[in-house]
């Protein structure tokens, strides 16, 4: 594991096809070692800061647990509280926290913000989320994938992708198929798709590996055979709130629910979301999204979906500690 010591890890192109099938085996066998109850403290005395400009429960506390299971120390550095992006330039935050932390992990803005600190702060800099890209998410989900289909290897499986993949999301998920060589399907309205560049480049990376990459507005056509269908939320934290109801009218078609289920044709078929997810009103954007827009019973996922035996979320969720275990340790220990 020596080749990941003390790199970034800003997206999934950082590190190659065979490293990222390392990370998820390295995230197995931690999942396993902690499952067993002797878990080696292999980040013992390192410390870690994690910068927060949007919120978080799965990153933040998966980066916390992770550190805490391997004997590392963490400073939260929430949205406010600190002199980051009002009063102290990224680049000088960089050399500051550099000098203290052992590794920082960054969740905000734009990927040029992640970018400046690796260049600048001599530690590794983990991605936990930028508007362009969330790849430790893409890691759990990889994980997760493994583990419900053991017998296939990726480019056996088949994946779509359904909703807003103009997001984070939709890019990693084009990375983590020119990677990984998955039959990838976007199934989306045009307006929500990637941009043309990404999508030539990965899809001409995932056919060298004998994978595939399709966008297309045909939801039969883009969800039939497929393994997993995978949703994220329609509007994406720091989009303008003014965007909803557009967004909503685009994306209602493409609302995982039970017929669309059905249209895959595979009785097996898992269903998968980073979270969090709008599938009741149980929240306070779900219950005025309900009232406003007629979306009683979910919004990209339905709750009969979201709690049905197809679905795997929680699997992915608990997959986030595993994985982003493994990125630290890979990064910051030596072997
Ligand atoms: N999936 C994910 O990143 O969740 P959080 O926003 O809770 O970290
Ligand atoms: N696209 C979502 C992902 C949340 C994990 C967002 O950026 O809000």
């Amino acid at each position: 594991m020596s080749q990941f010591y003390h790199r970034h890890f800003l997206k999934l192109f950082d590190f190659t096809p065979a490293e990222i099938l390392d990370l998820l085996a390295l995230a197995a066998s931690l999942k396993r070692e902690k499952q067993s109850g002797r878990e080696k403290p292999r980040l013992a005395g390192k410390n870690i800061a994690l910068i927060f400009e949007k919120d978080s429960t799965r990153t933040r506390c998966s980066f916390e647990v992770a550190a805490f299971d391997q004997g590392a120390r963490v400073t939260y550095l929430g949205p406010s509280g600190s002199q980051i992006g009002h009063k102290e330039s990224i680049k000088d935050t960089a050399r500051v926290l550099g000098r203290l932390y052992d590794g920082i992990q960054y969740r905000g803005y734009g990927q040029e913000i992640v970018e400046t600190l690796a260049q600048y702060a001599g530690v590794p800099v983990w991605n936990g989320l930028t508007t362009e890209f969330h790849p430790t998410q893409l890691l759990a989900d990889l994980l997760t994938m493994q583990e419900h289909l053991p017998r296939k290897t990726f480019p056996q499986m088949a994946f779509a992708y359904v909703g807003d993949a103009r997001n984070n999301m939709g890019n990693s998920m084009l990375e983590a198929a020119a990677l990984t060589g998955l039959d990838m399907r976007l199934v989306a309205p045009s307006a929500c798709w990637p941009d043309q560049r990404l999508v030539a480049r990965c899809r001409a990376l995932a056919q060298q590996r004998g994978g595939n990459i399709t966008l297309t507005e045909d939801i039969a056509a883009g969800v039939r055979g497929v393994d997993f269908i995978y949703t994220d939320v329609w509007v994406s934290m720091g989009e303008d709130k003014a965007i909803w109801g557009e967004r909503i009218a685009l994306l209602r078609p493409y609302q995982v629910n039970m017929p669309m289920i059905r249209l895959t044709g595979n009785p097996q078929v898992k269903f998968l979301h980073c979270l969090p997810a709008f599938h009741d009103d149980q929240t306070v954007i779900g219950r005025q999204m309900a009232e406003q827009y007629d979306l009683a019973g979910g919004m990209e996922v339905t709750d009969d979906v979201f709690e049905s035996e197809y679905s795997v979320v929680f699997d992915q969720a608990e997959n986030r500690l595993h994985t982003i275990k493994a990125v630290m340790v890979a990064t910051l220990a030596r072997d």
